[in-house]
């Protein structure tokens, strides 16, 4: 079975607690662990940020306000595993080691953040190469990576294919910021060039989009890997 690993924004799953679409990605999440074996990092959300800020008037510094920010995207991930009940290892992995131990159980697992100055982007480029993985896909609230930010700038074109070494270089010049929003960190970018497992991002605002890249092979959005490779099933 093929071994993917889903990057899951906490602005698409849980971009408020009262606004979360934990339901609607458990069903699909479901549908596709039966195809393939599936690892999930899972965003802090909008509840992160809103931690990170009032930690920072309270004069925390930016490591502190990570360390916040890990504890949320791990509740996060352990209210995914609530909704997934038996398809999915019952603990939050915490680091990569565990990912692979309870990956042995043959369910899904579920991690968050581990460190900080990083997001759980560089977590999941991080774990596929842990876990040789055949595909990283990154389900974030925008349908690609855009030449600029597309909720800024209208002239803003989505790139349909990039290599890694194209990623990287849109990426450095970033700003590292505890809840800062950037296509990927350059944690990220560097394990996806060096590992050379494709990349995928596309929209996750609708769950059903990861079913039908994974599994049908019907994808919009942006495809990292080197020219001439097909990540996508056909
Ligand atoms: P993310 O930035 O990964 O979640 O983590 P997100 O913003 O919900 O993801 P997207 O934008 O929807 O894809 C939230 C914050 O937690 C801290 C950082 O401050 C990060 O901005 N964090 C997360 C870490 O410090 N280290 C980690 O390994 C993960």
């Amino acid at each position: 079975m093929k071994k993917i690993v889903i990057s899951l924004g906490g602005s698409v799953l849980v971009p408020s607690l009262e606004s979360n679409n934990i339901d609607r990605y458990v069903s699909v999440l479901k549908k596709i662990s039966g195809k393939c074996r599936i690892f999930v990092v899972v965003g802090g959300g909008g509840e992160a940020r809103r931690y990170i800020g009032v930690a920072r008037s309270l004069g925390a510094g930016e490591a502190a306000a990570d360390e916040l920010g890990i504890m949320v995207t791990r509740l996060n991930a352990r209210l995914l595993i609530a909704g997934l009940g038996d398809a999915a290892y019952p603990r939050v992995a915490e680091n990569y080691t565990e990912a692979q131990e309870f990956a042995e159980a043959g369910k899904i697992v579920v991690m968050g953040g581990i460190t900080p100055a990083q997001t759980t982007d560089a977590v999941s480029a991080v774990l596929a190469e842990s876990v040789g993985a055949d595909l990283l896909i990154n389900a974030t609230s925008v349908n690609g990576i855009y030449s600029a930010d597309p909720k800024k700038d209208a002239g803003a074109v989505r790139h349909e294919r990039l290599t890694p070494l194209e990623l990287l270089e849109i990426i450095t010049g970033s700003r590292m910021d505890a809840g800062a929003n950037t296509v990927l960190d350059i944690v990220a970018g560097k394990v996806i060039e060096r590992s050379g497992i494709p990349l995928l991002v596309l929209d996750g605002r609708d769950p059903e989009n990861l079913y039908r890249a994974i599994v049908e092979g019907a994808f919009v959005g942006t495809v990292v890997c080197e020219e001439g490779s097909t990540p996508l099933p056909s």
